[in-house]
């Protein structure tokens, strides 16, 4: 009785002080943290403290921001939460009051156009969440200015085409290791331009009405064959609109029978070298598309300029002119063969120049490709564990996948596959095509607005469903990693 008597003044003159304190009605304020988010504000509040570091402004009913929208720069500002208001607009530079930000989220908004230069000054931002928006075109020089953004959200939008300028500016993001793409327009990829960016970046391109044709086979096969975790976790995402797989003829010769050996070859510096597509056997049918994963870039065998020092031809033999010894490492030859690896096989080629040694080349294309490529089980018994794993979450526990983004519980039942991957088989980037460790789920009844039928691009012949996870109501939920905490 007698402590809470001396207590009380105490807490009297705290609360004083929280009250004199500039907090702008409809807000919370907690020291540096400010949120004024669901009440409704069409203007921003006035006499925002500019110490804030945190700002939420979500859930309410903005709808453009202009150059003046705050009146002082935010030094402090380091996260913005614009989410859920009706922004259509946003003014040339309006973001040069907040210099800092790190974090900015504009998502379930009203944007229709990025347009040049509308992140201006925000060059220290490395996540920008677009995520729910109308965003059918992006103008060129719209993310010149962000040039530290690692991750970007473009999920849920109306996307037609890929948006290579942002890893083909000059001006551009160079460091964006993450691009949501997911439920977008698309049809088509710039197959080539992705095979070498994916290398250092992932792109989530599922639920997107992709347009099967044999390049895409061939960077899906690849994908999977590199476990690429954009692709594996949500491998059940990948439609195939028009054609089925099996319809779509890349080649006239049946590939599947041939196996896959890496290959060596030594060339002396500034001799030339021909290295055959691993595969492809003789003879090599016209319209093939065959692209090659060179340490440093992609090329396709249909862009024959045979005046550059490294060339495809039509057959899929790659020829390098006047080797240098920055040429040494591994060559990948990417083509639709219309099936899966086996383990132990590999559509690789070894090259070493002059005496330079292979071995601090080998296995650097894959290893130096990071995060995006699955590496994590290295022993066994990660393996067993993780397989014991999701027979717990299988029999024990219901599907607790967020549906957040509509596409949740599908992207469960594809990640049991690596869970149960060989651990042999990851690490060596193979997988088994016999059946066993391979599942996939059903195609689910389609809730986009494109009708046309699609087929699973994943769904070969040669592969056989794993019943256990067609039951769609007990899945591996709690294994669904949130792909914004991959990374
Ligand atoms: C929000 O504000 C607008 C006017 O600014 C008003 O017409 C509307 O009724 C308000 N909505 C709510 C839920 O208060
Ligand atoms: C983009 O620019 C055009 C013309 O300058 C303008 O009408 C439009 O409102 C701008 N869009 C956004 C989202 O700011
Ligand atoms: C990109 O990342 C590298 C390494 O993390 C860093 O040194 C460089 O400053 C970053 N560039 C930009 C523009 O942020
Ligand atoms: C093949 O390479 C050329 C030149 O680099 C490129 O323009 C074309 O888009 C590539 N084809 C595919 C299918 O990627
Ligand atoms: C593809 O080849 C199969 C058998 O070789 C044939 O039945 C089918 O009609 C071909 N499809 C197309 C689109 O050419
Ligand atoms: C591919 O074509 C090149 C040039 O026409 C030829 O030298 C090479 O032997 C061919 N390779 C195969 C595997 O057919
Ligand atoms: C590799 O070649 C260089 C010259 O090209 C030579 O000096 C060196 O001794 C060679 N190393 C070996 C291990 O043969």
């Amino acid at each position: 009785m007698l402590l809470r008597l001396h207590l009380l003044p105490l807490l009297l003159l705290l609360l004083s002080r929280v009250a004199m304190a500039p907090c702008p009605p409809h807000c919370l304020c907690a020291s540096d943290i400010i949120s004024c988010s669901g009440s409704n504000l069409s203007t921003l509040p006035f006499g925002l403290p500019s110490y804030t570091t945190r700002l939420d402004l979500s859930h309410n009913a903005l709808r453009a921001l202009q150059v003046d929208w705050v009146s002082q720069p935010f030094q402090r500002l380091t996260t913005l939460v614009l989410s859920w208001n009706s922004i259509s607009q946003i003014e040339m530079a309006s973001f040069t009051a907040t210099p800092r930000l790190l974090h900015l989220d504009l998502s379930s908004n009203q944007l229709r156009v990025l347009n040049s230069s509308v992140f201006r000054g925000l060059t220290e931002l490395k996540e920008l969440l677009l995520i729910g928006n109308q965003i059918a075109q992006i103008m060129p020089g719209a993310f010149s200015d962000v040039n530290s953004l690692q991750r970007l959200y473009l999920s849920t939008n109306r996307l037609t085409s890929f948006p290579l300028g942002l890893f083909e500016d000059p001006g551009g993001p160079h460091n964006l290791t993450f691009l949501d793409l997911s439920y977008n327009r698309l049809s088509k990829v710039p197959v080539q331009s992705l095979l070498s960016v994916s290398r250092h970046a992932g792109i989530y391109l599922q639920e997107n009405p992709l347009l099967c044709d044999c390049a895409l086979i061939a960077l899906l096969e690849y994908w999977l064959w590199k476990q690429y975790r954009p692709l594996v976790d949500f491998q059940v995402g990948y439609q195939c609109r028009g054609t089925a797989v099996r319809e779509v003829n890349c080649t006239h010769q049946d590939l599947s029978g041939i196996p896959l050996e890496a290959q060596s070859y030594r060339v002396e510096p500034g001799d030339w070298l021909r290295v055959p597509c691993p595969g492809l056997g003789l003879p090599v049918q016209q319209g093939l598309i065959v692209f090659w994963v060179t340490p440093r870039t992609a090329l396709n065998s249909s862009a024959s300029d045979l005046s550059s020092r490294l060339s495809v031809f039509p057959n899929g033999t790659l020829e390098i002119q006047g080797a240098l010894m920055e040429d040494s490492g591994i060559y990948e030859c990417v083509v639709a063969r219309g099936r899966y690896y086996d383990s132990g096989e590999s559509p690789e080629a070894r090259v070493m120049v002059g005496n330079s040694s292979v071995s601090s080349t080998t296995g650097l294309a894959r290893r130096s490709s990071g995060e995006h490529f699955n590496t994590a089980f290295t022993t066994l018994a990660s393996c067993v564990i993780s397989i014991i794993l999701v027979l717990l979450y299988l029999y024990l526990t219901p599907c607790q996948c967020r549906e957040s983004r509509g596409g949740g519980s599908r992207g469960c039942g594809a990640r049991a596959i690596i869970l149960c991957s060989d651990p042999r088989e990851v690490e060596s980037g193979q997988r088994r095509a016999n059946g066993k460790r391979v599942a996939f789920l059903e195609p689910q009844a389609e809730d986009s607005d494109i009708n046309v039928p699609k087929t699973p691009v994943m769904t070969l012949d040669h592969i056989s469903t794993e019943g256990i996870l067609k039951n769609g109501s007990r899945t591996v939920g709690h294994t669904l990693t949130d792909p914004a905490q991959e990374v």
